[in-house]
């Protein structure tokens, strides 16, 4: 199949490009409200981009109407949040705080998890998350106006918390007891779990 994005709907540019680059880990991204309302979701749109300092991009896109996502909204006013490890005990979860609730309307209740305060940041961390990364808002950068597009959000990463449970005995992070899980083409999810080592040449 040959396809001329030009002369392509967005919705199957979108959906050869999600089937295509895979598997995509998941920014679960924890933001505040002007009102206080905690917000949760995930995205997909991500990876981190250097370590000195340290920096990930993830893009929530607009809408299908055209309109922001409440995550969007909350990190131009207040430019702060948490990236919450998202792994296999928490794929329920995960799944469900995709929902579009209401600004006013919490997805943590929603999905009946715990938070805790962050050390740097005014978002809240997810408790049952074995990891969590603060970040700060550097820029934002949106490409496109129309459904779908999307808006990059470059934060530097200012504050990580490692459960001790997930480091291996060198003290780094173990995959084996992280489990993370990943995001492929329509609803398809997978595990970090069927791992196999090559040494750098
Ligand atoms: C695993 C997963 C990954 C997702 N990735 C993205 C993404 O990268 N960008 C995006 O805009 N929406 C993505 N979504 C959809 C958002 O999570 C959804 O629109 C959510 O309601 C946005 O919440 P908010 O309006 O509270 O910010 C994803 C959904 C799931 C389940």
């Amino acid at each position: 199949m040959e396809m001329d994005v030009q002369n392509t709907s967005v919705v199957d540019v979108y959906h050869a490009l999600v089937g295509s680059v895979v598997p995509r880990p998941i920014a679960w991204v924890t933001t505040l409200a002007p009102s206080g309302v905690v917000n949760l979701a995930p995205f997909s749109f991500f990876n981190t981009f250097g370590a000195n300092p340290p920096v990930v991009v993830f893009s929530p896109t607009l809408r299908r109407d055209g309109t922001k996502k409440d995550t969007l909204r909350n990190l131009e006013s207040l430019g702060e949040f948490v990236l919450n490890a998202a792994v296999e005990s928490l794929a329920e979860q995960v799944n469900l705080s995709s929902k579009e609730l209401p600004p006013h309307e919490s997805e943590v209740a929603l999905v009946g998890l715990t938070t805790v305060p962050a050390a740097r940041v005014k978002p809240p961390r997810i408790a049952e998350a074995p990891i969590h990364l603060e970040g700060v808002v550097r820029q934002i950068v949106p490409i496109g106006s129309g459904p779908i597009s999307a808006n990059l959000v470059i934060g530097e990463i200012v504050h990580i918390h490692i459960d001790d449970r997930v480091l291996d005995a060198h003290g780094r992070v173990d995959p084996r007891q992280l489990r993370a899980i990943a995001r492929l083409g329509g609803d398809y999810y997978c595990r970090a779990t069927d791992l196999f080592e090559m040494c750098r040449p």
